[in-house]
């Protein structure tokens, strides 16, 4: 069914079949029909605290504004993660920003964190029906300077704070410019312990804990990937989403849309997540729960994810390449080993 219905969406301009898809499905679900389900079977998890009715997440992405919150409820997602979402609303990058790379299972993106601010985003949120485990991915504006970057994490973390299941802070798009220096050194320890103090605070006004999960890129040396895991173990982050895009194109070289810029996500981005994900796990040693996410096409390629290190996983490319039954394989693949 899924591998029909793909075949006529990879016609259309990737983003826009994106959009054809989830308001397709939207509309399905608000009549009572959902032709896709293959619901991952029950599969209580404990993450950060969050217990997951299954450890299978939509990751970061496809749902920026908080659009489509039921519609992918409905799938079986044990968890939804919506954003990356800014304090203001911004356009994104001009189009066209998305690339299929279909012969490597691989997409190219550099949307820009368009998005239609927090105030849109948790006015969807309220008025969805799903009362699941809702993570909310925040970053900062284009326009926002590295030195006040902290500042818009922090409008989006009080913002968001009493309507999140869990926050999950993005320090990796490739598409912003100077995000990914915020995962080193001072500039890292700065910002996680400003986040870790304003937790505390707004934990004790909502009288409700809402952890923090910070989510890294994959284009890391080891030793950068453990000061990481260091800092978060002192600033008592609660999780780590491991990981985003890559930037490193060199596997698909040659190709159609191969040398677009952007990220780069799905098979390609398997090997070099897990190696970050093993690297982590290591590190950690159980002390703060991995979030894997990149490449996974198939649920072995979930299970790999696991035996690197990962108590839950995302989906977003192969989701796109495989159609909800993605989900129900993941799950399955997860259960039995
Ligand atoms: C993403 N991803 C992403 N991540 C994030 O934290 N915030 C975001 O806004 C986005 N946006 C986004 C757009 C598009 C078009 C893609 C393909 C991806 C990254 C995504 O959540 C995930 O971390 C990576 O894509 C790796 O996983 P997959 O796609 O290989 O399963």
């Amino acid at each position: 069914m899924y591998s029909l219905l793909r075949s006529a969406l990879f016609l259309l301009p990737a983003e826009t079949s994106h959009y054809v898809a989830l308001d397709s499905l939207a509309l399905l679900v608000k009549l009572g029909v959902n032709p896709f389900a293959d619901r991952p079977s029950a599969q209580p998890t404990q993450l950060m605290g969050l217990d997951l009715p299954n450890p299978v997440g939509i990751a970061a992405g496809l749902d920026k504004n908080g659009d489509y919150i039921d519609a992918l409820a409905a799938l079986g997602f044990g968890f939804i993660e919506i954003g990356t979402v800014t304090p203001k609303a911004q356009p994104g990058n001009p189009k066209p920003r998305m690339f299929r790379l279909p012969t490597k299972q691989a997409l190219i993106n550099r949307m820009g964190f368009n998005n239609h601010g927090i105030d849109y985003l948790l006015a969807k949120v309220d008025k969805a029906k799903f009362d699941g485990i809702l993570g909310i991915n925040i970053g900062k504006n284009r326009d926002t300077s590295a030195d006040h970057a902290v500042n818009d994490y922090l409008i989006c973390l009080r913002k968001s704070y009493s309507r999140a299941s869990y926050i999950a802070v993005n320090l990796s798009s490739p598409n912003t410019p100077g995000l990914r220096d915020l995962q080193f050194g001072e500039p890292l320890k700065n910002l996680l312990s400003t986040l870790k103090t304003e937790q505390i605070k707004l934990a004790s006004e909502h009288n409700k804990y809402v952890p923090l999960a910070i989510k890294i890129a994959p284009d890391m040396a080891i030793e950068d990937v453990e000061n990481v895991a260091q800092c978060l173990l002192d600033t008592g982050m609660d999780g780590v989403i491991a990981t985003n895009t890559t930037i490193d194109k060199s596997s698909v070289a040659g190709l159609a849309n191969g040398q677009e810029a952007g990220g780069l996500s799905g098979a390609p981005v398997f090997e070099s997540s897990n190696k970050v994900i093993a690297a982590l796990a290591q590190y950690l040693a159980g002390r703060i729960p991995i979030i894997g996410v990149g490449g996974i096409m198939s649920g072995e390629d979930a299970l790999a994810k696991k035996q690197a290190g990962a108590t839950a996983v995302q989906v977003y490319t192969g989701f796109i390449y495989h159609g909800p039954k993605l989900i129900g394989n993941v799950g399955r693949a997860l259960n039995t080993n």
